[in-house]
């Protein structure tokens, strides 16, 4: 990275003003001519024509594909551009809120004091090409400036101080500032997307969310379930909205599943969203804890051997058990049997017990040594180990002829 190249006496510099200064967002627009931008960077999703596969990705010539805003990070002297940038009829700076909303087609410039500082932005402008984006880093502090900004921009813009020892800088995580920049598009209520649906997995209590960001904070959303058609009750517990996140099932269950779309309203403007295809999974709280246990530990040449494996756990959540056994390496087949079936005599009815033998036929010399269970379940997975030996007949009333 070209962070690390500057000289040493520099980097003091730098530690200084990372330490001096606190560090702040401004913002200054710069009025442009917004209509013929509008005009120029106007697209739109045609929705109805794409078809519900891969191939949807090429339903705009230049598809505006958004990710999440979680971001590869900028190096403010990285490959872009680092001449001075003309800010045309600068605007006043004022500090920003959480929040701002900006017209499409004018220019955002955040500035942040720090040196060196990085930026995050949405996803889709790291993907973006078309030099738009430019990112400047100052003496004393660093300038992001966008042109010709689009509703799709609409998404989280953060800086990061780096905090700087010799040529090892790292980014200080609890100092950075994030503000939410809005491009209320006339003609676009959502942020663009090339996906006609989105598969979205619904664990069991983990808090799902439906992004279908908006580009304008005034917009009224609501969710809506596509079969039977209704609209799906937001009552700010069970599922809340919050208009830079989406909404969020706080704790999934299996009625929540299903095809469900936002819809936004504005003025004489109502657009669906994304389609979001939740499939329910039910997701164990933890990985399971197995259990071994050989029928015999000690078993005679000649005999059969069983080996046990167990897992208690909550009903429904699938197990997969895997064996190493020294029977192995000399060809020696698996088999095994697994079933699942309620706790014997189990107080609960939320559990069931899962177990898979392994059966040895005719125990030989090579099935010595270390049987090894390994269960597994979307959380993890836990191996456990038994050692087996294998003996001769302990008292034999007929001596079988050695040799
Ligand atoms: C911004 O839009 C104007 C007018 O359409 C165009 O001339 C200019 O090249 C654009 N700038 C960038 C960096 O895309």
């Amino acid at each position: 990275m070209s962070l690390m190249k500057v000289s040493g006496s520099k980097w003091r510099l730098v530690l200084t003003a990372v330490l001096v200064c606190s560090v702040f967002l401004d913002v200054a627009r710069c009025q442009k001519d917004a209509q013929k931008h509008r005009a120029a960077t106007g697209r739109k999703i045609t929705q109805g024509k794409a078809k519900p596969d891969k191939e949807s990705r090429s339903v705009t010539s230049k598809p505006r594909t958004r990710a999440t805003p979680a971001a590869r990070q900028l190096n403010s002297r990285g490959s872009r551009s680092v001449r001075p940038i003309k800010v045309l009829n600068r605007g006043k700076f004022k500090k920003v809120g959480e929040t701002i909303s900006v017209p499409t087609g004018e220019t955002l410039e955040l500035r942040c004091r720090g040196n060196p500082v990085q930026w995050s932005v949405p996803s889709y402008l790291q993907e973006d090409d078309e030099g738009r984006l430019r990112i400047v880093q100052n003496e004393r502090y660093g300038v992001l400036t966008l042109v010709n900004s689009t509703g799709a921009d609409t998404g989280e813009y953060t800086c990061y101080p780096m905090y700087c020892e010799d040529t090892d800088c790292r980014k200080e995580y609890d100092k950075a500032v994030k503000v939410f920049v809005f491009f209320p598009d006339p003609q676009e209520l959502f942020v663009p997307s090339s996906d006609y649906y989105k598969v979205i997995q619904l664990r069991t209590n983990w808090p799902t969310v439906l992004p279908c960001q908006v580009t304008s904070p005034e917009a009224k959303v609501s969710l809506h379930r596509e079969f039977p058609p209704a609209e799906v009750a937001v009552d700010g517990s069970e599922i809340s909205f919050n208009v830079r996140t989406g909404f969020t099932i706080h704790r999934p269950r299996p009625y929540h599943a299903g095809a469900l779309y936002c819809v936004a309203s504005r003025g004489g403007l109502r657009h669906s969203s994304t389609k979001y295809m939740l499939i329910y999974v039910h997701y164990p709280t933890a990985a399971p804890s197995p259990v071994i246990q050989a029928s015999v530990s000690s078993v005679v040449r000649g005999e059969n051997l069983r080996v046990t494996c167990t897992v208690v756990g909550e009903q429904g959540v699938a197990v997969d058990f895997t064996w190493d056994y020294p029977g192995e390496q000399s060809g020696r087949p698996p088999y095994t049997q697994e079933n699942v079936s309620p706790v014997p005599g189990g107080t609960s009815q939320q559990q069931q017990q899962s177990q898979s033998v392994l059966l040895v036929d005719e125990v030989r010399d090579v099935d010595q040594g270390t049987y090894t269970c390994t269960a597994q379940n979307l959380q993890g997975a836990k191996s456990v180990s038994t050692t087996v030996k294998v003996v001769n007949k302990a008292k034999p009333k007929k001596p079988e002829p050695r040799g």
